[in-house]
């Protein structure tokens, strides 16, 4: 007689996988609008928003219109927004000096945000690479061969200082300098900024995925023409263990959140840090990573809600607290309609 060994299966996986309401009670991560984290694009002397050709749907506003957009945001339930400059040829110099101008773009935008009480977290990156001729994050050594650490530290420690007295909640720096988050600290709290918080850029790699962001504030190629390399101050792709020993420095310095940057292709890492830190942990999916789910809809060749909606899932399975992501506002505009977004189910 044939025996039919599958009846003595004990365990049988799709029990809990039959129905939606079963695999809905039993998902184990799942993305919320509380999650995310939108970032936007200023830029003086426009009235309309400009379209940014390689991130579809995503916009340069105007100092009044970034103000509205903020309001539209935080109606959808978004908490916290990520500002960036385009800063005119007119106003970069070699030593990005701008950064330092407490009238320039950023504080002003910072400053009518906080007049319109819109009850919104403003976080503001500390890096000069929006402000400098050459497009790096930090001031060029003697010789032009590198950036200039402790030179460039100084500057940032200063910048802010001036983002704080602006306002902004959250400073965050992207520069990869060493040292920075504790100069960073220390000059808040000598400036008794005490409740201004550090997101640091902690993991932050050397990565091509920021091109379309490069796009977006013109940082992508410096005066000369050049395509910018930063690998002197960020992480080499290849590197996870240094990654950690550098968010942990972060730590040590007085971070009060660390983050990964990009996201998608660096979960490893998201992963390895949730182990090592209790601090809250933000992953930020970058430029690339958002352009090249819209890329690959346009050809055709994925779906384009699942793609992003598996995008997100992803990080926040790997650990991570918080998403910078530019498709926060459409996955909230979605949420406030379905009221519950959970892409488990
Ligand atoms: C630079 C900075 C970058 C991003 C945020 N801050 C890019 C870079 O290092 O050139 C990238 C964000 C994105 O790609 O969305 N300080």
């Amino acid at each position: 007689m044939e025996v039919n060994h599958l009846h003595q299966l004990p365990v049988r996986m799709r029990r809990l996988r039959r129905s939606p309401n079963i695999r809905d009670l039993v998902c184990e991560c799942r993305v919320g609008v509380s999650d995310l984290i939108m970032p936007l694009f200023v830029k003086a002397g426009i009235t309309e928003p400009e379209p940014i050709s390689s991130m579809p749907g995503i916009f340069r506003y105007s100092p009044e219109g970034i103000v509205e957009e903020c309001r539209a945001l935080r109606e959808l339930g978004i908490k916290a927004v990520a500002l960036f400059p385009c800063t005119h040829a007119e106003v970069k110099d070699a030593r990005g000096s701008e950064a330092l101008n407490p009238d320039g773009l950023v504080p002003s935008v910072v400053r009518s945000m906080k007049q319109a009480a819109l009850d919104l977290i403003t976080i503001c990156d500390v890096a000069l690479d929006p402000y400098t001729s050459h497009g790096h994050d930090g001031v060029l050594s003697e010789d032009e061969a590198d950036v200039d650490n402790d030179a460039t530290v100084e500057i940032l420690s200063e910048m802010a200082v001036v983002l704080g007295q602006a306002g902004c909640d959250w400073v965050a720096p992207s520069d990869m300098m060493d040292g920075r988050v504790g100069a960073i600290r220390r000059a808040l709290d000598e400036t008794e900024l005490t409740s201004v918080a550090i997101l640091a850029y902690s993991a932050k790699f050397n990565s091509a995925y920021y091109g379309p962001f490069r796009d977006a504030i013109g940082s992508k190629k410096a005066t000369g023409g050049k395509y910018l390399d930063k690998g002197t101050y960020q992480l080499n792709p290849a590197n996870s263990r240094e990654a950690v020993r550098d968010a942990l420095l972060d730590e040590e310095e007085g971070a009060d959140l660390l983050m990964v940057k990009p996201a998608g292709a660096y979960l490893d890492i998201i992963s390895r840090l949730r182990e090592v830190t209790v601090l809250p942990l933000a992953a930020y999916q970058v430029s690339g990573e958002f352009s090249q789910v819209h890329a690959a809809a346009q050809l055709g060749w994925l779906e384009y809600e699942r793609m992003r909606d598996e995008s997100l899932l992803a990080i926040k399975r790997a650990g991570a607290d918080l998403i910078l992501s530019y498709f926060a506002k459409e996955v909230a505009q979605e949420m406030s309609v379905w009221f519950e977004f959970a892409v488990c189910e």
